[in-house]
């Protein structure tokens, strides 16, 4: 299937590690030109360095902490700077931690929704404005299926995820005026350095390891995803071939989540 994401410009937060690193990667690999952005240096340069050395041209890697407005703006400007528009915009830098209710205080529900929440709500008006320029692009929310799962011990992640599903479907319904479509994405376990994290398999003796039995019970499927394949599926919905699909969120997830809704 041919994509036609060949010079597409595109801008994937979180593009340092996990699924937000495959899909700048791939994005790469179809021609497209890529701004990551994520906090920590090294594993910029290591994804810099992992693309092939004749994309690495077409991929800059900045330094922002997303949880600042001001670094948001600061991303827009540099891609526009940089490429000169802004075809395609993955949301997708986000760490909400899973804990106790009892145990989570305002600080921890805060951080979480500004990063993530509001992180996505401004990175999308900012790009918004300029796809409102050029009457055309894509916003892709990566979002969680945590949000179609409440569960006590993932509130603050599991709230941010079900508020952008109804913000994608929103987003939709204010852009499509633009010609600009929204669509969002729920991950069910991926593999990243996230997931190991939040079960604890990363941590010196925990019981779980990265190459544990454990993750062969976690889905229907018998298996955790692996990044690559949710990038194969942003990029699809990124491409022209996707141009039907607007308002809508998809899961991507092993079969995890049982109910009609996603
Ligand atoms: N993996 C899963 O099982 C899973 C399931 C459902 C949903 N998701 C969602 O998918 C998205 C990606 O998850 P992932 O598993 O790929 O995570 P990951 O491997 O931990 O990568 C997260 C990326 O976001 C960046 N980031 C974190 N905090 C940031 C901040 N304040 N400002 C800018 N960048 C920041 C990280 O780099 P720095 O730390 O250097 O900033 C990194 O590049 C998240 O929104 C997550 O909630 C993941």
């Amino acid at each position: 299937m041919e994509l036609k994401l060949d010079g597409k410009i595109a801008i994937v937060t979180g593009g340092s590690k996990g699924i937000g690193r495959a899909t700048a990667l791939a994005l790469l690999k179809e021609g497209a030109s890529v701004l990551i952005c994520a906090r920590g240096h090294t594993a910029l340069a290591e994804t810099v360095a992992a693309a092939d050395l004749s994309a690495r041209q077409r991929l800059e890697a900045i330094a922002a902490d997303l949880t600042q407005a001001a670094a948001i703006t600061q991303v827009v400007s540099k891609c526009l700077e940089r490429f000169g528009r802004i075809d395609i915009l993955v949301n997708n830098a986000g760490s909400a931690r899973p804990g106790d209710f009892l145990e989570l205080g305002d600080d921890i529900w805060i951080e979480d929704w500004t990063l993530k929440f509001f992180g996505y709500v401004r990175m999308a008006r900012e790009v918004l404005r300029h796809m409102q320029r050029q009457q055309s692009g894509v916003i892709i929310n990566i979002i969680g299926v945590g949000g179609l799962n409440p569960a006590a011990n993932y509130m603050t992640g599991g709230a941010v995820n079900a508020a952008l599903n109804h913000f994608t479907k929103a987003l939709a319904d204010a852009a499509a005026r633009y010609a600009v479509r929204v669509v969002g994405v729920n991950p069910g376990p991926i593999l990243t350095e996230r997931l190991l994290k939040m079960r604890g398999a990363l941590q010196p003796g925990s019981a779980i390891r990265a190459d544990d039995e454990t993750w062969r019970r976690i889905t229907p499927l018998g298996r955790v995803g692996q990044p690559e394949e949710v990038a194969d599926l942003v990029l699809f919905l990124a491409s022209e071939r996707a141009s039907f699909i607007h308002g809508t969120n998809i899961s991507i997830d092993g079969g995890t989540t049982r109910g009609l809704m996603g």
